[in-house]
């Protein structure tokens, strides 16, 4: 069966890595894709928002499963769009997706069916932010509404920064403003659980915590992520049993009561306090860099997850796992996450030895005649299992100095709390 895969990060890497393993597999089409993913796929560059573009590419090729990566895509439809095709899409459609293109809305559904969250407050001008606010305890937390790829979100440690906040969202930061999210600051532990299902079935996809500040010691600006370990270091069955009944049930049963069917990835970014789980946010699609840190432990045929998920019939698939550490630690373009050059030559890859333990997935590279660039700040992912977090995270270290990539820069304390 050939498979197309739309994005170009790290999870995609993972993602057509772990497809390439299927005995099912045909041709992988990765749209676009990057160096990696070049290796063991054919890649297509194609802007991801031209749905139409895709379809001409899917047709074109005999693809019969689309996976989508991405949120933007899930966000903007694109399980909508093939809806009425022959073409198989893995992913929520765009109602369903809303759960991670508005706070708002996943808000009203927290609100509605009781499930732990901050206490939160919705205002829709300047003037009502600041009437709030001038009132309130600190830190506090505003968020703008909509996808403003993890940067919309202000933790505030007092009255000046939120002002500050509010005067930037509703000047147009993130686009047309109409809302803001003015939430309660959680205390405690993040950590990222993940489900997959098909509407009716839910399977739990593996739990991490992932390091989203760029600098040592969780310091500095927030980031797409720096580096994840799996399993989370939280995680245990009473936790879990938390997870599922008080948050990803009641979110998946308001859903349907909306008439809105979710199928595909499930992603919740919690704070863990005591061993209660709090719900930060919904994504719509597999975490990076969780993605890549968490699929070189599955066992099973990911294409046969993927197919049982879109047609309903996931319960029948066995998922299963290795019970191993896994880490990954993501090697950026120096400047990152503000800004920083592109196509930089990357040189010393084919020195990394790679097998199923140890693994180099791309992210923002591109090949150009046989020569691989850096064209985005999150550039690879180091990705080592071993029977403990340790020696895993000593490997990724030891291929990363291997590579010697004097333009890049990484985080040395991937997994402290597991570690040292
Ligand atoms: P989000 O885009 O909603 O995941 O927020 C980005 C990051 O901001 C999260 O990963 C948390 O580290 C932090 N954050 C968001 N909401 C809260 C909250 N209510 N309390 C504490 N930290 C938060
Ligand atoms: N690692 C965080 C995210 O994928 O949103």
């Amino acid at each position: 069966m050939n498979v197309g895969i739309i994005g170009s990060g790290g999870r995609e890497h993972a993602i057509t890595f772990s497809l390439s393993k299927s005995k099912k597999i045909g041709k992988i089409f990765c749209i676009p894709g990057n160096a990696g993913t070049e290796n063991i796929a054919k890649n297509i560059k194609v802007n991801i928002n031209d749905f139409k573009k895709i379809e001409e590419i899917v047709k074109k090729n005999n693809i019969e499963l689309l996976i989508i990566g991405p949120e933007k895509p899930l966000v903007d439809g694109i399980v909508d769009f093939f809806q009425n095709t022959n073409i198989k899409v893995f992913g929520p459609n765009k109602a369903a997706s809303q759960l991670e293109g508005s706070k708002i809305f996943t808000k009203k559904i927290c609100e509605k069916y009781k499930i732990p969250t901050a206490k939160f407050g919705i205002f829709q001008n300047i003037k009502e932010s600041k009437n709030y606010l001038e009132k309130s305890n600190y830190p506090i937390v505003i968020k703008a509404d909509g996808l403003a790829s993890g940067k919309g979100v202000y933790i505030n440690r007092n009255k000046d920064e939120a002002f500050k906040a509010i005067n930037e969202i509703f000047n147009g930061k993130f686009g047309d403003a109409k809302n803001v999210l003015i939430e309660e600051f959680l205390d405690g532990e993040e950590m990222s659980f993940f489900i997959i299902t098909d509407g009716n079935h839910i399977e739990n996809f593996e739990t991490a915590q992932d390091h989203k500040r760029v600098y040592e010691g969780d310091k500095g600006k927030n980031t797409g992520g720096m580096g994840a370990y799996s399993p989370s270091r939280l995680i245990n069955e009473k936790l879990e049993k938390k997870i599922i009944e008080k948050i990803i049930k009641p979110t998946l049963f308001g859903l349907k009561n909306l008439e809105i069917t979710y199928k595909g990835f499930l992603y919740a970014g919690l704070m863990i306090k005591n061993n209660e789980p709090y719900l930060i946010e919904y994504n719509v699609r597999m975490g990076d860099p969780e993605c890549q840190t968490i699929l070189p432990k599955l066992e099973s045929d990911l294409l046969d997850i993927f197919l049982t998920c879109c047609d309903g019939s996931l319960k029948e698939t066995k998922i299963s796992w290795n019970n191993k550490k896994s880490l990954s630690i993501v090697l950026c373009s120096k400047g990152y996450p503000d800004e920083y050059k592109k196509n930089i030559l990357i040189k010393n890859l084919e020195k990394i030895k790679q097998d199923q333990e140890n693994l180099c997935f791309h992210a923002g590279t591109i090949k150009e005649l046989d020569k691989i660039m850096s064209i985005g700040g999150r550039v690879l992912n180091f990705v080592c299992i071993a029977d403990n977090f340790n020696e895993a995270r000593k490997r990724a270290i030891d291929n990363i100095n291997i590579l010697n990539w004097d333009k890049g820069f990484y985080r040395k304390d991937i997994g402290y709390k597991v570690i040292d």
